[in-house]
C-alpha cells in the first residue's frame, strides 16, 4: 500500500475541488498516516470522524497552543526566524513574531490556546453567542438577507460570491462589533488577504498576510477609540471593559480577539453560502425540494456544511508520546485533522459522497467539537438559514453564467467568483 502519490500540502491540488478521492484512499487505507508533503511540511493525517473528535476533543493532549493550528509550513517558519534575527521587524511586527513563535499565530488569538488561558478567553466573549441572544438578533437578520436578495433581483444575474454571500456575514458581524459602516469594505479586504494567502491572485506571500494582520491590527485600534470611553452595547465594548482574571485584555490580546471574529466571521460562513448554492445549481432536484417545501431548509444547511465545509483542516501538537488507532505519535509531532474527510467516513454516514438535501441524522463536524467548537455556530446557522430562505424561493431557475473560480488554499475551502443567472423578480422592500 503506497500513499506517496497524495499530496495535501500543495494548494494547486486544492483548485478544482477538495481531493476526496485522496481523503477517501487515507480515511480506508491508512486513516492516521504520517503525511510527507512537497513543500517540505509533514504531519499526521486524521480523517476518521472519530479520531477527529478524539484529538479535538483532548486539547491537553492535542495542544492548539504549541504550534499554532495552521499546517506547518517551513517557508513561513524560515521567514519568521530571519525576521527577528535580522531586526528587520518594526515593534509591532517583533512582538507579532514572537507570539507567532509561542503560538503559532501571528497574534494570542483564543483558537491557539489551550485550557486554562483558553477557558478564561472563551467566558469573556461567550456570553454575548448564546443561543437566546442570537435568536434576538433573528428578525434583522432576516431583514438584511432580504436587502441583500433585493438588490440582485430585478438585474437576473450577479456575481454570487461578493453580491449575495459575504454580505450577511460581513454586514452582522460588523454590526456586532460596532465597526462603522465605512470601515467595513477594509474589513472585508483585509480578511480576504489574510485567508488568501496561498492565491497569487489576494495575496502573494506570508509577508502580505502579516501585512494584512498588521492592518487589522490597526483597524482595531481605530474602532477601540470609538468605545474606550463610550461604551455602547457592543462587541468591541465588551471586549474593552470585561476582564479576564480580573484584568483587562491587553491591547494585544483585545486585537487578537478582533481579528479572529472579523475573519472567523466573515470568511467561513460566506464560503458555504456560495458552496451551498453551487450545489443547488448542481442538482436541479435537490433544489427542487427545498422550492417545493421550503421547510426543509434548515436540514438542507446542515447537508451543505457537511459536503462542503469551510475549513479543510486544522492542526494540532502532540504534547506526549501517544497513540490514535494504534499509530505511535511522539511528543512535539503535529497532527493535522480533515473535516471534509471524517464528514464523509463511511462508518457515520451512509452513501457519504452522495449530497441529500434530506439527509438526516446528519453528524457532521464542520463546527469543530469539544473545547474549539465553533464560537459562531449559532450565529452561523442563522446566516445560512436566513439567506436560503430568500434565495430558494426568489432566485428562479438559477444557473452558472460563468466559471466558479475557487480559491487557491488547502485551508479554505473557498470560491473567489460565481456568475450566477436566473429569472429576474420584484424587490421585497423599499
Ligand atoms: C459556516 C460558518 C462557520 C464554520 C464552518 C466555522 C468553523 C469553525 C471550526 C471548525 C472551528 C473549530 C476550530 C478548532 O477546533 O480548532 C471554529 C472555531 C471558531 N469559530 Fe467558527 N465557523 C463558522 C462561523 C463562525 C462565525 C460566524 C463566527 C463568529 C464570530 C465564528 C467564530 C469562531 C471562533 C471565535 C472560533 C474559535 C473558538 C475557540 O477557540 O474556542 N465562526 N469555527
Amino acid at each position: 500500500m503506497s500513499l506517496s502519490h497524495i499530496d495535501l500540502t500543495n494548494p494547486d491540488h486544492f483548485v478544482e475541488g477538495t481531493p476526496h478521492e485522496w481523503l477517501t484512499e487515507l480515511r480506508n487505507q491508512d486513516p492516521v498516516h504520517w503525511h510527507q508533503g512537497s513543500t517540505g511540511a509533514a504531519f499526521w493525517c486524521v480523517t476518521k470522524w472519530e479520531d477527529l473528535r478524539y484529538v479535538s476533543r483532548n486539547p491537553m493532549l492535542f495542544s492548539s497552543q504549541r504550534k499554532g493550528t495552521n499546517m506547518p509550513n517551513p517557508r513561513m517558519e524560515e521567514l519568521m526566524r530571519q525576521r527577528v534575527e535580522s531586526g528587520v521587524a518594526n515593534p509591532t511586527m517583533a512582538a507579532m513574531a514572537q507570539q507567532s513563535e509561542e503560538g503559532g499565530g501571528v497574534f494570542p488569538i483564543m483558537l491557539m490556546m489551550d485550557p486554562p488561558r483558553h477557558v478564561a478567553f472563551r467566558r469573556l466573549v461567550q456570553r454575548s453567542f448564546t443561543p437566546r441572544l442570537i435568536e434576538e438578533l433573528a428578525p434583522h437578520i432576516r431583514e438584511l438577507a432580504r436587502t441583500i436578495v433585493d438588490r440582485v433581483i430585478e438585474k437576473g444575474d450577479c456575481e454570487f460570491v461578493t453580491e449575495v454571500a459575504a454580505e450577511l456575514p460581513l454586514q452582522v458581524i460588523c454590526e456586532m462589533m460596532g465597526v462603522p459602516e465605512e470601515d467595513r469594505q477594509e474589513i472585508f479586504d483585509l480578511s480576504n488577504l489574510m485567508i488568501g494567502f496561498d492565491d497569487p491572485e489576494l495575496g502573494e506571500s506570508e509577508e502580505q498576510r502579516m501585512m494584512a494582520s498588521v492592518g487589522m491590527f490597526t483597524k482595531a485600534m481605530k474602532v477601540a477609540e470609538l468605545y474606550r470611553d463610550n461604551p455602547q452595547e457592543n462587541l468591541t465594548s465588551h471586549l474593552l471593559h470585561r476582564e479576564v482574571d480580573g484584568e483587562k485584555l491587553s491591547e494585544m490580546d483585545y486585537a487578537a480577539f478582533f481579528l479572529l471574529l472579523t475573519v472567523a466571521g466573515n470568511e467561513t460562513t460566506r464560503t458555504v453560502t456560495t458552496n451551498g448554492m453551487r450545489l443547488l445549481i448542481e442538482n436541479p432536484d435537490q433544489l427542487q425540494q427545498l422550492v417545493d417545501d421550503p421547510s426543509r431548509i434548515p436540514t438542507a444547511v446542515e447537508e451543505i456544511l457537511r459536503y462542503e465545509p469551510a475549513v479543510h483542516h486544522f492542526r494540532r501538537t502532540a504534547t506526549q508520546d501517544t497513540e490514535i488507532r494504534g499509530r505511535k505519535i511522539k511528543e512535539d509531532d503535529p497532527i493535522v485533522i480533515w473535516y471534509p474527510a471524517a464528514n464523509r467516513d463511511e462508518e457515520v454516514f451512509e452513501d457519504p459522497q452522495r449530497f441529500d438535501v434530506a439527509r438526516h441524522p446528519n453528524e457532521h463536524l464542520s463546527f469543530g467539537i469539544g473545547e474549539h467548537f465553533c464560537l459562531g455556530a449559532n450565529l452561523a446557522r442563522l446566516e445560512l438559514n436566513a439567506i436560503f430562505e430568500e434565495i430558494i424561493p426568489r432566485l428562479r431557475n438559477p444557473e452558472f453564467s460563468g466559471p466558479v473560480r475557487r480559491l487557491r488554499s488547502n485551508f479554505i475551502n473557498g470560491v473567489k467568483e460565481m456568475r450566477v443567472r436566473f429569472d429576474p423578480g420584484k424587490r421585497l422592500s423599499e
